[in-house]
């Protein structure tokens, strides 16, 4: 079908897209992929750190959830929420079977923030005296009107959409870099958590849930100091509050465990889930707990939410996750990049600080150890550039940490792959360090 399209109709094209999308800016024109190397319409290949928005942990393309999907769009392609359909009753066991915990009641939807609207539905339901949810500065959970509250408030963007935030109440991260009480880990006594309990004894409001990413991904890859979640959960159930974790980009094992509420071993309430989950296809949706009480039908259903053949990609997924152990290869690939990197940081002052777990990774980069003045350009310039050599670094733009530099590529990525994204990175790296000495 798009065999003879000329540069012009694209570029006629491009002029009626209304601005909106984020992460993009990159001269990407992507035709096709594979595992962990996307490819332009010009045939040049680039190894994709982002996994593109950072679903694609079995990789681009991989064959069993092509076949998977290939059979499933020529039976049917879509089907209402409220039949049974073969993909999604073997996706419900395959996932009921994964589920941690008692979190074995599974809804589903196409995309996170809307799984997420989902989760606050379901809290209110079942916590229907609260008023707020608590959420962490730089918390990320979507975009629609609900989520978008529940992500950036402070970023100039969000000021628009700031008479709609009022459900929430920000409560401190756990970012032990940039601790926000300036305090040293662990004679701080986390007091980030703690200062939860104070909110929740003092404040007037009463609290629906506290939402939170349970490695806080786009708000600077910032993953939890031991002891913080399973204080946050002792606070919560000591308050009567519900504690949902948004695992959508924690889940299907990026993290080295198939989910981070398992990797930390402290559960959630409520979970959500998407991007992985679907091999490249939108899925997403929530685990709650059997003893919570179910939504009403009539107040979470999509018209595609049951779309039957990303089911059918999901199911393919889970297995390809199991069949190639991809929870040890995330772990392996994971410690095999931050080895390296941790040496890289011996040698450049630039790198502040390398944050995981597994192939969720953040390099935190400044220009000064000491005063830890952020290197937003540098960051900026470094994923720009690093284009041309045939990487895609992902980069975190929003307030105050625009100087992380992310690599998570699927987790199919070959120990080769990794070197050349390494070698990439030094090579601007050190260029960056030349320049400012230069200075
Ligand atoms: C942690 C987290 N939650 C929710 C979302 C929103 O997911 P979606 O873009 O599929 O709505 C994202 C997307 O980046 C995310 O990273």
């Amino acid at each position: 079908m798009f065999e003879n399209v000329s540069m012009k109709d694209l570029e006629e094209g491009r002029k009626y897209l209304m601005s909106g999308s984020v992460g993009g800016g990159l001269p990407v024109l992507i035709e096709s992929g594979r595992g962990s190397v996307i490819q332009d319409i010009h045939g040049n290949e680039y190894i994709d750190c982002t996994s593109q928005a950072w679903t694609y942990n079995i990789g681009v393309g991989h064959p069993k959830v092509i076949e998977a999907v290939t059979e499933q769009v020529q039976k049917i392609t879509h089907v209402r929420t409220s039949f049974e359909t073969v993909p999604k009753l073997l996706l419900l066991k395959k996932l009921g079977e994964i589920a941690p915990a008692d979190l074995k009641k599974i809804s589903f939807c196409l995309h996170g923030s809307v799984a997420n609207e989902s989760a606050l539905k379901l809290a209110i339901t079942n916590n229907p005296h609260g008023m707020k949810f608590l959420a962490p500065f730089e918390n990320y959970s979507g975009r629609t009107l609900a989520t978008i509250a529940a992500s950036w408030p402070y970023h100039p963007i969000s000021r628009l959409f700031a008479p709609y935030m009022e459900h929430y109440v920000r409560v401190p991260n756990c970012y032990c870099y940039r601790c926000p009480f300036t305090l040293e880990y662990p004679q701080c006594g986390i007091l980030c958590a703690e200062y939860v309990k104070t909110m929740l004894e003092r404040g007037v409001e009463p609290v629906i849930a506290l939402i939170l990413e349970p490695m806080q991904a786009s708000g600077g890859m910032i993953p939890p100091p031991e002891g913080y979640l399973k204080r946050i959960r002792e606070i919560c159930d000591e308050f009567g509050i519900l504690l949902i974790f948004d695992e959508v980009q924690t889940g299907f094992g990026r993290l080295g465990a198939m989910f981070a509420c398992e990797l930390y071993n402290v559960y959630p309430d409520i979970l959500t889930f998407g991007k992985a989950i679907g091999g490249g296809f939108p899925l997403a949706g929530v685990m709650q707990k059997e003893t919570l009480k179910p939504p009403e039908p009539a107040t979470d259903s999509f018209t595609f939410a049951h779309f039957p053949v990303s089911f059918a990609a999901a199911c393919a997924t889970l297995d390809v996750i199991r069949e190639e152990n991809l929870l040890e290869r995330a772990k392996k690939m994971g410690d095999y990049f931050t080895s390296r990197l941790k040496k890289l940081k011996n040698i450049y002052e630039l790198i502040g600080d390398i944050r995981g777990p597994g192939l969720m990774i953040g390099i935190e980069l400044v220009k000064n150890r000491k005063t830890r003045e952020m290197a937003n350009d540098v960051c900026h310039q470094i994923v720009k550039d690093s284009v041309a050599d045939g990487v895609i670094f992902g980069e975190s733009k929003f307030k105050g940490m625009g100087n992380v530099l992310k690599i998570k590529p699927p987790l199919v990525i070959s120990e080769t792959q990794a070197d050349r994204v390494l070698e990439v990175f030094e090579k601007h790296i050190k260029k960056h360090t030349e320049r400012l000495a230069e200075k």
